[in-house]
């Protein structure tokens, strides 16, 4: 569902940086995907393309076989708001409202009664079982609370690509523990594509493949197989081949 063919990105400025060269990566529907690599190695650049944050200086992204580049404004603002969820570290919910309202947010654009929004809201908080949290504002509730309210408003519109970058990264072991277990839930039940990518090998470990980058090109990609556990240890050890400051072992909850 999601292609990546070719993909280079160079940042203009004063010194020209070439932040990725000549990625490659096919994601099928319904797969989870980890992105990991050192700092600077280039998972946020990567994400902002196929976010469409940002464009690539060379090479084709498509998703769900349209480019999303090629789009026009209009068109391109409908594509991301029905095909694509963004759930980023720092939640990026609004302070004034309640976590009802900012799971509603994305859907004031479409001309929705404010009825159906609320029971929209209350069937996917029903879902992700945040009920309890659903009239509490944003300085109310923990930090994973938050995170799950973030990811809950990514999916008010059903996306069919889910895009996360270091979603667990504000996170203590236990919320990031319940943020994973979310998105795994999701993407088992709804079989939302997911692209997540994270420094900690944990998060990654809910994925069913992880791929690495290094300085802006693809250096390996392992498979998890049926045992978490052992795909966690696969990860960390790639990690250390990997060098760089990708692995902070301190940061490592098993
Ligand atoms: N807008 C920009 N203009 C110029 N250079 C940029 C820009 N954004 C990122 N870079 C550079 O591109 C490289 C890759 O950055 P990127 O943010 O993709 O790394 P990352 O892998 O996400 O790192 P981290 O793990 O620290 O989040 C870095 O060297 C960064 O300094
Ligand atoms: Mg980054």
């Amino acid at each position: 569902m999601l292609l990546v063919k070719q993909v280079s990105k160079v940042y203009e400025g004063k010194v020209a940086y070439r932040a990725l060269t000549d990625i490659d990566l096919t994601i099928e529907s319904g797969e989870f995907v980890g992105v990991m690599g050192p700092s600077g190695s280039g998972k946020t650049t990567l994400l902002n393309l196929i976010a469409t944050i940002d464009e690539p200086t060379t090479g084709e992204i498509t998703i769900n076989g349209v480019n999303p580049h090629k789009l026009k404004k209009e068109q391109l603002a409908k594509f991301r708001r029905r095909e694509l969820g963004f759930v980023f570290q720092d939640f990026n919910l609004l302070h004034t409202l309640t976590v009802e309202e900012n799971i509603v947010l994305p859907m004031t654009l479409d001309g929705k009664s404010v009825k159906e929004m609320k029971q929209k809201a209350h069937d996917i908080a029903e879902k992700l079982g945040i009920t309890g949290i659903l009239n509490k504002r944003t300085y109310e509730i923990s930090g994973g609370q938050a995170q799950r309210a973030a990811v809950a408003r990514a999916m008010i519109h059903s996306p069919s690509l889910l895009l996360a970058d270091e979603p667990t990264g504000n996170l203590d072991s236990k919320a990031s523990g319940d943020v994973m277990e979310m998105l795994d839930a999701i993407n088992r039940t709804e079989r939302t594509t997911m692209m997540l990518v994270t420094h900690d090998p944990v998060s990654a470990s809910y994925c069913h493949r992880v791929v690495f980058i290094r300085d802006g090109k693809f250096y390996s990609e392992i498979h998890r197989g049926s045992s978490r556990q052992a795909f966690f240890q696969k990860i960390i050890d790639t990690l250390s081949l990997l060098g760089g400051n990708g692995h902070d072992l301190s940061q490592v909850r098993v």
